[in-house]
């Protein structure tokens, strides 16, 4: 293997297997003079002057790929081998970065050796009908990506998603490396998923711990959310690129292994002690975002669901992202995928044990209960603040009761519990939506 990785346009290390096999990152001496030892550029697990750990290379390799299905079926495309869910060999991670590494999540852009990054980044307006297909087809063209016509993208997670630009409020594929603006995640497995997703991160929005609430559009009878990239601001009206990793690549945690990886916050706590350019600020961030996933009812906090800025020699906490209420479905384990303290269901947790996670790691007992009082009181207004239109045409009322119900519990000084009545959800084919990877879907009659 051997690879460059470009960051904000501009060469800055190489990736090797050597001859042992083993494979190593490593800076290029401008990189080096121009920042400094030490200094985590492209990850906290890599940082200058290299050679990084092999490990944590892969570790954080394999981490700009999305997981499951969507690697399976990206992979097959281009004739990569996949062993246990990960890419079999290593010549099989440089063939799907090379062929998906364009436009990744952050700023980074990973490109054969020696190989010019692609001149010509440009937009290419979609129609309805497009969209409506781009949205179908996502079982087959997993994120829109399409190698052949110099659609080359690439980001973590196992729900289905399309990357899209939108510009001049128009959709567009972003071609040839140019960045993408929007996810969009259609309803694919859980009942309303996306309906839940935009509910929660729309508390998370009216609590500060994300900047703009997802919406949900109809895209060919499919509910989809559609939430825009906080690694893509504009700036001068052109689109830029803000360096992030995910948790799991920041630690060195393998995507297969995000549910098996142990002291992931005493871990994290770690990482931000040395890197954060504003620890106090980081921690509270970090304690808030896990105190309102767990009210909210989300066990799904593993490592690749948090992620990191890198920018000025450091790193800050990104915005909370992926948040929905994984409680409301009963096929889902309410087991998280972190502890809070010594507990690891969702239906155990109360203020002790937040508190407790809170001094666990670092802060003061007295800031911990101020922080966890501060999200009662906010999520009780931001609940009682939403929007009517965020709840309905869906069960969209049940899921604020399971919601106000913790919330109570929490507030009565008692575990969270359990939902006392669990939520019945029509099924997609009850709802008349159709979806088959070939023929799409369509509200059915
Ligand atoms: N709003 C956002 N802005 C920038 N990056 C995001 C945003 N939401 C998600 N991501 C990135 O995309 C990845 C996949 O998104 P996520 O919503 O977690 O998908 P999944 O439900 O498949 O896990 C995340 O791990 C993160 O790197
Ligand atoms: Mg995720």
């Amino acid at each position: 293997m051997e690879l460059d990785l470009w960051l904000d346009g501009k060469h800055v290390a190489t990736v090797v297997e050597r001859r042992s096999g083993r494979l190593a990152l490593t800076y290029s001496e401008d990189t080096v003079r121009s920042w400094g030892l030490e200094v985590p550029l492209i990850s906290c697990s890599l940082p200058t002057p290299g050679p990084t750990e092999p490990a944590k290379t892969r570790a954080y390799l394999e981490g700009l790929l999305p997981e499951g299905e969507l690697l399976r079926t990206m992979a097959g495309r281009v004739g990569a081998r996949l062993l246990d869910d990960a890419p079999a060999s290593l010549s099989d991670l440089e063939l799907l970065l090379v062929q998906y590494g364009w436009e990744c999540a952050g700023a980074i852009m990973v490109l054969q050796h020696g190989a010019s990054p692609p001149t010509r980044a440009r937009y290419q307006r979609v129609t309805e009908g497009e969209l409506r297909s781009l949205i179908t087809n996502l079982p087959t063209a997993p994120l829109g990506s399409d190698p052949d016509l110099g659609l080359r993208m690439s980001i973590g997670g196992t729900q289905p998603k399309l990357l899209l630009a939108q510009v001049e409020g128009q959709w567009a594929r972003p071609l040839s490396g140019a960045p993408s603006t929007h996810i969009l995640k259609p309803e694919m497995s859980w009942p309303f998923s996306s309906h839940n997703e935009a509910l929660v991160m729309s508390l998370a929005a009216e609590l500060g711990l994300s900047s703009v609430a997802p919406t949900v559009e109809q895209i060919g009878g499919i509910p989809v959310l559609v939430t825009r990239r906080y690694d893509r601001p504009m700036l001068n009206a052109q689109v830029i690129r803000l360096h992030q990793e995910d948790v799991g690549q920041a630690l060195g945690i393998r995507p297969v292994e995000k549910y098996s990886s142990g002291r992931i916050t005493e871990r994290t706590v770690g990482l931000l002690r040395n890197y954060s350019l504003n620890l106090e600020e980081d921690l509270e961030v970090l304690f808030r975002q896990t105190v309102f996933r767990s009210i909210v009812g989300d066990a799904d906090n593993h490592p690749k669901n948090t992620s990191l800025f890198l920018c000025d020699r450091g790193v800050r906490v990104a915005p909370l992202y992926d948040a929905i209420c994984t409680l409301a479905y009963r096929g889902l384990s309410p087991r998280m995928a972190v502890a809070i303290d010594a507990q690891w269901s969702l239906g155990k947790v109360d203020e002790i044990a937040l508190v407790h996670h809170g001094t666990d790691m670092g802060l003061s007992d007295s800031r911990s209960r101020e922080l966890v009082a501060e999200m009662e009181s906010g999520l009780f207004d931001a609940i009682s603040n939403l929007p009517a239109a965020l709840l309905a045409p869906w069960p969209g009322e049940e899921l604020v009761r399971l919601i106000s119900e913790r919330l109570a519990r929490l507030r009565a000084g008692l575990a969270m519990g359990m939902p006392t009545q669990p939520i019945h959800w029509p099924s997609l084919a009850d709802r008349g939506i159709v979806f088959d990877s070939v023929g799409g879907a369509g509200a059915g009659t």
